[in-house]
């Protein structure tokens, strides 16, 4: 088996956030059960790449000069390198002076795509893999007849919404991207793909319903036959507490009063009071989707129960001013730092007693394995992923390992902080802590169901 896998980030090649660790947990796992898989990135920087060879694909005129580079990269392994004018850029989709999205944001994913096409009819693989809109258009440069093939749906919100025009420009089959009389990249490969899959179960069926379909829950629900939800994994050896070379003191399951230690340590580092009450930690982009504006409205009351809370995020840029201004008025209880600190996230989940993630939708969610990994209890949002990964311990004492909770709001905020705190407080706190650590977060699962799927794909 063969797989061309198409993503527009990868682990740690380029990644902006939870695609890219997705994209690279997935295609690890799936290469340890035997399976070939040759992933391919738009070539937003040279990335140096060993044994490299360099093919000229078959793409139309409007398109320009577009050029694959294959080699092996050194964490990743096999890769592939779309080259194409426009791609190579600062950041991957935005503008870094402006903030914004990179004008011609169409012509760069739609060469994007119109390459993994090609690419397609040079290596002849038996399954073509596509991760969100970035990739999706490629089933508009494919032939009928070609390869079976699967999209994945990683976040609905961002669609890939494009000028019709583009339609005569994807050829034959650009018809099928047409909606609400513009392109859209997603629902034209909702249409055209052999199989659908989102990132959790629940998230595959919110999408199907007004409230979570962005638009598109009716065309999905058509489609439903042929839409799974698999739940994402998370690196079962980066987040291991036991080994982990961020932390002040390692510890395991057995041992996670060290995490006393590790707390002392990040209150030191942050400059955060060790006292009083429950640390709870987030770390996020700062955007609609992940609502730590929510959390911002209410962090002086939480203050009061009192909890201290350490933020770590960047994102929309008056996101990020409230929670400096409410860091620098917090009485030393609560921290923000400004950034994507990989080693500094290792830290806040070793160090915390509860992670928040009032997110308003979410496709699957990584932080709250990681935390759970980490014995920090998760109070979350009863969404997508949150939903499917954490068991609420107030309507389930003997299995939870967090809360849920009852409103994505505010005052639901309040609440289910309040009951975290109670938890951390309780008796009940070390079975639960026991119990996120030593449950298998690994891409494994995950892995164990795209090979069914993709099984069920090839014939014969
Ligand atoms: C997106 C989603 C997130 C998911 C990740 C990986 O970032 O917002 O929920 O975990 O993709 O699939």
């Amino acid at each position: 088996m063969h797989v061309l896998f198409a993503t527009a980030e990868f682990e740690p090649v380029v990644a902006t956030g939870g695609l890219g660790a997705a994209s690279a947990g997935l295609v690890a796992a799936l290469r340890r059960h035997g399976i070939r898989v040759t992933p391919v990135i738009p070539g937003f920087a040279p990335y140096e790449l060993e044994g490299e060879g360099r093919v000229e694909l078959d793409v139309a005129p409007w398109a320009g000069s577009v050029t694959v580079r294959t080699g092996h990269h050194a964490q990743v392994g096999p890769i592939a390198v779309v080259d194409a004018p426009g791609l190579a850029r600062p950041h991957p989709y935005t503008d870094p002076a402006t903030g914004g999205a990179w004008p011609d944001n169409d012509r760069r994913f739609f060469t994007f795509a119109a390459a993994v096409a090609a690419l397609s009819r040079h290596l002849g693989p038996d399954v073509v893999h596509l991760h969100d809109w970035h990739a999706a258009a490629a089933l508009a440069f494919t032939a009928t007849g070609g390869p079976p093939t699967m999209l994945s749906i990683h976040n609905l919100a961002h669609q890939g919404w494009a000028d019709p025009e583009w339609i005569d420009v994807m050829g034959p089959r650009g018809e099928a991207f047409r909606q609400l009389n513009s392109v859209n990249c997603l629902a034209g490969a909702i249409r055209l793909a052999d199989a659908v899959v989102t990132v959790s179960p629940r998230y595959a069926y919110e999408i199907t319903t007004p409230e979570g379909g962005h638009g598109l829950d009716r065309l999905l629900s058509e489609h439903r036959g042929k839409l799974w939800g698999i739940l994402n994994g998370i690196d079962a050896d980066e987040w291991n507490p036991s080994i982990d070379e961020h932390l002040h003191t390692p510890y395991d399951a057995g041992g996670f009063g060290a995490k006393v230690h590790n707390q002392e340590a990040l209150c030191a580092e942050l400059g955060l009071a060790t006292a009083p009450g429950p640390l709870i930690v987030a770390v996020s982009r700062l955007d609609y989707q992940k609502g730590l504006d929510l959390l911002a409205e209410v962090a002086w009351m939480l203050t009061r129960i009192p909890a201290r809370i350490a933020v770590l995020g960047s994102g929309e840029p008056d996101h990020e001013a409230a929670w400096r201004y409410i860091a620098a008025h917090g009485d030393g209880r609560i921290a923000f730092t400004r950034g994507y600190d990989l080693g500094l996230a290792h830290r806040m989940f070793a160090a915390g007693d509860l992670a928040v993630i009032p997110s308003r939708f979410e496709p699957c969610g990584l932080t709250q394995m990681q935390a759970m990994r980490y014995g920090t209890l998760p109070i979350v949002s009863d969404v997508g992923g949150l939903h499917d990964t954490v068991v609420d311990v107030d309507a389930d004492p003997v299995h939870g390992t967090g809360v849920r909770m009852h409103q994505v709001s505010p005052a639901g905020i309040v609440d289910g902080v309040h009951r975290g705190v109670r938890l951390v407080g309780s008796a009940a706190a070390a079975a639960a802590r026991h119990r996120a650590m030593t449950h298998d977060w690994s891409w494994d699962t995950a892995a164990k169901g795209y090979l069914d799927r993709y099984a069920a794909l090839v014939p014969g």
